[in-house]
């Protein structure tokens, strides 16, 4: 079953742990570049501030499957800094690289002007999804920053926010009404 996007709100922290903690610790790395213990995962779920990081979560079959995380830098969010993670058993079907593409329009509808993403450099998955969305890779301390640079919000980009999130709720709903929530 194909995918859906939707924001996840802040009594879903407890679905996004859940979905931070199955990473392995590769992957964990890779998402948080250190080793990352599952108490450590638990401060940064409890910790997070929804007013200025946006979450937007892939689901499949009712679970949560990815999540991208948009934080939104200062007061005037013209910075933005975005990570995502696929469950290792859906990725390589372009989750990642649409939860990137979603969030950095979310970042963009909120007025930033560019975004971060920083990589290890062994990973290659996010380089891809990064040069594909033209980001500018450079390396610095040890890790590949992608910056990427947004033209301001249009009423295009802002209504097609509006109407996936729309999509998204619709099939949440769909889900719960048809018992598949994991
Ligand atoms: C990075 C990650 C989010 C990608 O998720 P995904 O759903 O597999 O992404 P996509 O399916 O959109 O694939 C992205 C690109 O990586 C490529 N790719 C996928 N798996 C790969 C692999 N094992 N080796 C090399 N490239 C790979 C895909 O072909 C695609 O490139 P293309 O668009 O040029 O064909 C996922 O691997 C992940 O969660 N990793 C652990 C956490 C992490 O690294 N987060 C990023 C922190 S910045």
């Amino acid at each position: 079953m194909a995918p859906y996007f939707r924001k996840l709100r802040p009594f879903e922290r407890g679905i996004y742990l859940s979905h931070l903690r199955a990473l392995s610790s590769e992957d964990r790395r890779l998402r948080f570049h250190s080793i990352t213990s599952d108490e450590q995962l638990e401060r940064y779920a409890a910790s997070v501030d929804f007013e200025q990081t946006v979450f937007l979560g892939a689901f499949m079959e009712g679970a949560l499957v990815g999540a991208g995380a948009v934080a939104l830098h200062s007061k005037t969010f013209d910075e933005a800094e975005i990570a995502v993670s696929v469950a290792s058993q859906v990725r390589g079907h372009g989750i990642g690289g649409t939860l990137t593409r979603r969030t950095l329009r979310i970042a963009r509808n909120r007025g930033s002007r560019s975004v971060w993403m920083f990589c290890l450099p062994d990973n290659t998955p996010m380089q891809r999804i990064a040069r594909r969305l033209h980001g500018q890779l450079s390396l610095h301390q040890g890790t590949l920053d992608a910056r990427l640079e947004l033209t301001p919000a249009t009423p295009f980009t802002r209504l097609g926010e509006t109407f996936e999130d729309g999509v998204g709720v619709a099939r949440s709903v769909s889900d719960l009404v048809f018992g598949r929530v994991a």
